[in-house]
């Protein structure tokens, strides 16, 4: 599928996010389904745009939006790296619309952001397609943080975490973490 990345932007697209976020269900974040109410103080908290966010549509040919990428910790870029949220609506998944998102995304900040050295993404240990996703965009598992994510019922689960380094992204290589220094 053709997709393009279009900024999201308030207020015009508030209904439109609305609906994109509480129609569906987000198996593997902490709440897998979400309210209006919640994303409408989302949006009023300002964590989908402003100086510390952005976010995006991914559209498809038609223009009809199949999935979002929320870009965060934005401020940190001088002294630290983002992290994102990425979404892609049920009946899209799987079709490799993940791996265009998180190659774009990636190009987006390492361009946008020339002091930026890293970019990274959590993700729950049991979410085998953002997992496969981060190892076959370049991606390499960094952090393994046990009983670290703990869904709305309760449960807890592990944390993964990915990143990409600047120089990895530009050689197309994969630096491997050194997990043999403990003395
Ligand atoms: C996780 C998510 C972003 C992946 O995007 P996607 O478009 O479905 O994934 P892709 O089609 O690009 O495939 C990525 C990899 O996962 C694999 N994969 C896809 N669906 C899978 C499934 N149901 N089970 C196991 N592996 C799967 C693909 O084969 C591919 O691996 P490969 O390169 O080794 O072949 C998407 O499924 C999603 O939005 N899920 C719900 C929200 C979520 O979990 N977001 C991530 C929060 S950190």
């Amino acid at each position: 599928m053709k997709t393009s990345f279009i900024p999201v932007q308030f207020p015009q697209d508030k209904e439109r996010l609305i609906n994109f976020l509480t129609n569906e269900t987000w198996p593997f974040h902490v709440n897998n389904k979400l309210t209006s109410d919640k994303v409408i103080k989302m949006i009023e908290d300002g964590v989908f745009v402003g100086s510390n966010h952005e976010s995006f549509w991914i559209l498809d040919e038609i223009k009809k939006e199949v999935g979002f990428i929320r870009l965060f910790d934005l401020e940190d870029i001088d002294d630290g790296y983002p992290l994102f949220d990425l979404r892609i609506s049920n009946k899209n998944r799987g079709q490799g619309l993940g791996k265009q998102a998180v190659h774009w995304l990636t190009k987006y900040l390492f361009e946008k952001w020339p002091q930026l050295e890293r970019i990274a993404g959590t993700t729950r240990v049991d979410n085998s397609p953002m997992r496969k996703l981060f190892r076959a965009v370049g991606y390499v598992k960094e952090g393994h943080y046990r009983n670290d994510w703990a869904t709305a019922n309760g449960e807890l689960y592990d944390t993964v975490k990915y990143s990409i380094l600047r120089k990895d992204w530009e050689a197309g290589t994969k630096t491997p973490v050194n997990w043999d220094d403990d003395y």
